[in-house]
């Protein structure tokens, strides 16, 4: 059966088109072994694009991005862009494509791997069997807010202002998507804000008891402020089933959850619309939690992981390829029980492998996986 979906491919800057690179030979193995087809389409986005066409983002690649079933997005950004005018930075034609596609679910999950257990820098036993799904609103907040700025004051000095604001549907939308997520998980959501000292949190508290009282019969939900939250994830983040929480906190707590399964470079993450309801079609994009990591950039040591998982979200949540994503997701798994670690991953008297290598050996396990 040929499944030609349309999967747009965004790299980036930095570590973004090598790991888009080796994500790219996995989509072909796929397309080798499984009798799936994907059409596949490029475009540039962030520095990339700013430094051919002047923007981060331009029109035409936004509606290529549109017309794809699913975008796999790499990196953006990069010191050689500090001083280009805000409106221009890398980081803004990301935050274009989320606004314009209102991609306003952003689902982070972390997982330890067992062989990585010891990779991370918090004890064995607090993080081994860790699980937790970071839901993070994404299009709304102090993101994106209205008024923000940078004024002149009477006195000579200035003021640099932004505003975080949630409406009631925001919050329910958003609120949904983590109990919807949680009743196919251990049925657990934490709401994180901070009611104590910001009226938006006041008001998401609000929300989500409601949403709760109306919506949450077969979850538990609990309420917690961001600060012991952030604290929580590190003293013991096993507590934690779903986390749904703003955009600016999300952004925070999703990379210290990120650090305890070992490595940034192990997160993917999938940024999701709702459903068109005459069409059923649903913008979707995926995308590694790391960042453009300039420094190690091109040095053909970036650990792929984060990425080639991203693209197995993308494989679940955009094409419903469930059997197909099981078995990327294992041969990853086996690679990492057999020792193979990147730079990020590796400890003391462990064996270091480059960014091709690695993925090398997670395509060699699903061609073992799929013979057998
Ligand atoms: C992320 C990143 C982005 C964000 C940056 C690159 C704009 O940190 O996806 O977490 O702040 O959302
Ligand atoms: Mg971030």
């Amino acid at each position: 059966m040929k499944n030609n979906k349309k999967i747009m491919l965004l790299a980036g800057d930095g570590v973004g088109p090598e790991v888009v690179n080796e994500t790219t030979r996995i989509i072909k193995w796929f397309e080798d072994n499984l009798n799936l087809s994907f059409d596949l389409d490029e475009g540039l986005v962030g520095g990339a694009s700013y430094d051919k066409f002047g923007v981060p983002l331009t029109d035409e690649t936004l509606s290529d991005a549109m017309s794809a079933d699913a975008i796999l997005f790499g990196s953006v950004g990069g010191p050689q862009y500090d001083k280009v005018s805000f409106d221009k930075r890398p980081e803004n034609g990301l935050l274009k494509l989320r606004k314009e596609m209102d991609l306003f679910a952003n689902l982070r999950p972390a997982m330890v791997f067992p062989a990585l257990a010891n990779s991370s820098t918090l004890k064995r036993e607090i993080v081994s069997g860790l699980d937790i799904l970071i839901v993070r609103e994404l299009t709304g907040g102090i993101y994106f807010a209205e008024p923000r700025g940078i004024e002149d004051l009477s006195n000579g000095e200035k003021k640099g202002f932004d505003t975080n604001l949630y409406t009631t549907r925001e919050i329910e939308r958003i609120g949904r998507v983590a109990f919807d997520l949680a009743k196919f998980r251990n049925k657990k959501v934490t709401s994180v804000e901070k009611s104590n000292v910001m009226m938006s949190g006041v008001l998401w508290k609000e929300v989500m008891s409601s949403l709760y009282q109306n919506e949450g019969k077969e979850i538990s939900l609990n309420h917690m402020y961001a600060d012991n939250c952030a604290m929580q994830l590190v003293r013991d983040p096993k507590q934690f089933d779903v986390i749904v929480t703003d955009n600016l906190f999300g952004d925070i707590l999703s990379d210290t959850s990120a650090m305890l399964t070992g490595s940034l470079g192990m997160l993917p993450s999938a940024s999701l619309g709702s459903k068109d309801a005459i069409t059923g079609k649903r913008y979707a994009m995926y995308e590694p939690v790391h960042g453009s990591a300039p420094d190690i950039a091109g040095k053909g040591i970036v650990n792929p992981v984060a990425q080639i998982l991203s693209f197995s979200m993308l494989l679940r949540y955009s094409f419903e390829l469930n059997k197909e994503a099981e078995l990327l997701e294992k041969a990853i798994s086996l690679a990492l029980d057999e020792g193979y670690r990147t730079k990020d991953l590796a400890s003391k008297d462990e064996k270091v492998v480059g960014t091709s290598e690695m993925t090398d050996v997670i395509i060699n396990k699903m061609t073992e996986i799929n013979d057998k």
